[in-house]
């Protein structure tokens, strides 16, 4: 309202400026220092249990990994055909689609390795953890260790970048110990695969794992040159610390006053927050599958005991700091029953370059997800602990809109081009 007042009594002054060239939005000392939380991005962490995270060969591998479709069973899918750097490593799908449709959406990429748990549902805690479920799932790429390693020993580039890493890869010509065909399935223990699997000597198992494992060091030294930084946002920031009035400008005044509304009446904030605009933490919004109805799908409910149950985490015995931090964070993890319906809180940066939104697309754009949070039409009450944070916004059209603005201001410098392509 006092806006409303100043704006009649400086009529005359406004029809001059035209409606962008409003003056910004006041910034209190306390949203200064809330914007202060938000940027810049620090360096990116190193990685305790990936020996391989710093190298720059292995991540030059990993970038010819992950554009290559001869790791997949039927030799059509890499992880860039759904992870498509021309569409934010996302693919436009609202639910991912390979050898079947899945049941959660392509995630894009960005400045995962800021991020502590992995998936949806987190049932990874490394990159590299992550990496090497995607080339086993029935419903991606769809192939088994075994399968996996022989691929990359017939490319003699492949193997030969491989094994100057990590050293020889296992004898695979031997078929009499290696099968052609097998991992282990803890959900199908009569199929070939699993039985081929129990049939290998605990030693060779061991090493099978111990490359497959490596394989997935590789692919994550590349995702974690995927960083997103130096937004209009991050400008803005800058700006204001600095008292510099042209970086300050980088943001529009749309964008300053959403710049507001998410870290005050929004409350946005409360989940992304941080530089990378996530708490990296599980939270239920408690939405609706794709055709309605009460939610279905578990999430962090059921990735918790998959994480404790991976040999692959932070404390097993392919993790290159088993007794490290990340390891000791795992110590002390218990599932409750307030876990259900939880999902990963997305980072924002880059968020306007891809879509549809939520772990399942259940919305096509952000205008509709800005609907949902003011209006949380749709969502379900999950459980008595119901994220008391989450209320209806009751943002205005012009609320939404600067909301957006904002959003939009959180696209970043684009990465180098030899980077969004096989090497
Ligand atoms: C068929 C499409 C498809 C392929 C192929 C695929 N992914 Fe994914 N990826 C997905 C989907 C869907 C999810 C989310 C699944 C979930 O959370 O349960 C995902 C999740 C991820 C995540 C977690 C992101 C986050 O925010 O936690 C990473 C990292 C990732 N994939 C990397 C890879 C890599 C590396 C490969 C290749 C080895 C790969 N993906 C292959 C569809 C795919
Ligand atoms: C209670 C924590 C919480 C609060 C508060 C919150 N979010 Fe979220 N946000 C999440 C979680 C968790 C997801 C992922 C949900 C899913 O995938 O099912 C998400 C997803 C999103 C997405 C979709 C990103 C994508 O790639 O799918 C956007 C955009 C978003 N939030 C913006 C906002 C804005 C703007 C606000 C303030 C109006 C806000 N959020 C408040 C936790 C929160």
């Amino acid at each position: 309202m006092k806006f409303f007042g100043a704006l009649l009594l400086s009529t005359l002054a406004v029809a001059a400026l035209g409606q962008g060239d409003l003056p910004g939005p006041e910034f209190s000392a306390r949203d200064l220092q809330r914007i202060a939380s938000l940027s810049p991005l620090g360096p990116v962490p190193g990685d305790e249990t990936n020996r391989f995270a710093l190298d720059p060969r292995a991540a030059l591998l990993g970038q010819r990994l992950f554009f290559e479709p001869g790791l997949s069973a039927n030799g059509k899918t890499a992880c860039a055909t759904c992870h498509d750097p021309e569409q934010s490593f996302g693919d436009g799908l609202p639910r991912a689609v390979a050898l079947a449709e899945g049941p959660r959406r392509t995630p894009s990429l960005w400045n995962l390795a800021y991020a502590r748990w992995y998936f949806y549902d987190g049932r990874a805690d490394s990159l590299w953890a992550q990496a090497l479920q995607p080339m086993e799932n029935e419903i991606e790429m769809g192939s088994d260790r075994l399968a996996i390693l022989r691929a990359v020993q017939s490319r003699p580039l492949l193997r030969s970048e491989f094994e100057a890493l990590r050293g020889a890869l296992p004898e695979l010509s031997d078929s009499e110990r290696f099968p052609e065909h097998a991992r282990p399935r803890p959900d199908a223990p009569g199929s070939a695969e699993a039985v081929a699997w129990l049939a290998m000597a605990p030693e060779d198992r061991e090493a099978v794992n111990r490359a497959f494992a490596d394989l997935g060091k590789m692919l994550a030294a590349y995702e974690r040159l995927l960083v997103s930084r130096d937004s209009a946002f991050d400008r803005f920031a800058e700006g204001l610390r600095e008292d510099d009035a042209e970086k300050k400008a980088a943001l529009s005044v749309d964008a300053q006053r959403g710049l507001k509304l998410f870290l005050g009446k929004g409350r946005c904030r409360l989940c992304h927050n941080g530089p990378n605009f996530s708490d990296g933490e599980f939270h239920g919004l408690g939405l609706a599958p794709p055709g309605g109805g009460m939610p279905t799908d578990a999430g962090r409910y059921n990735g918790l005991p998959a994480l404790l149950a991976d040999p692959f985490n932070a404390r097993g015995a392919y993790s290159d700091a088993p007794a490290g931090v990340r390891a000791r964070i795992l110590k002390g993890l218990r599932r409750s029953t307030s876990n259900w319906g939880e999902f990963k809180t997305p980072s924002l940066r880059e968020v306007s370059r891809r879509g549809p939104f939520m772990h399942a697309g259940q919305f096509a754009t952000l205008e509709v997800v800005l609907e949902f949070y003011s209006t949380l039409e749709g969502a379900a009450a999950l459980h008595q602990h119901q994220e008391q944070i989450l209320a209806p916004r009751n943002f205005s059209a012009g609320e939404r809109a600067d909301l957006l603005a904002f959003l939009e201001s959180l696209e970043g410098a684009p990465l180098p081009a030899t980077l969004l392509k096989a090497p």
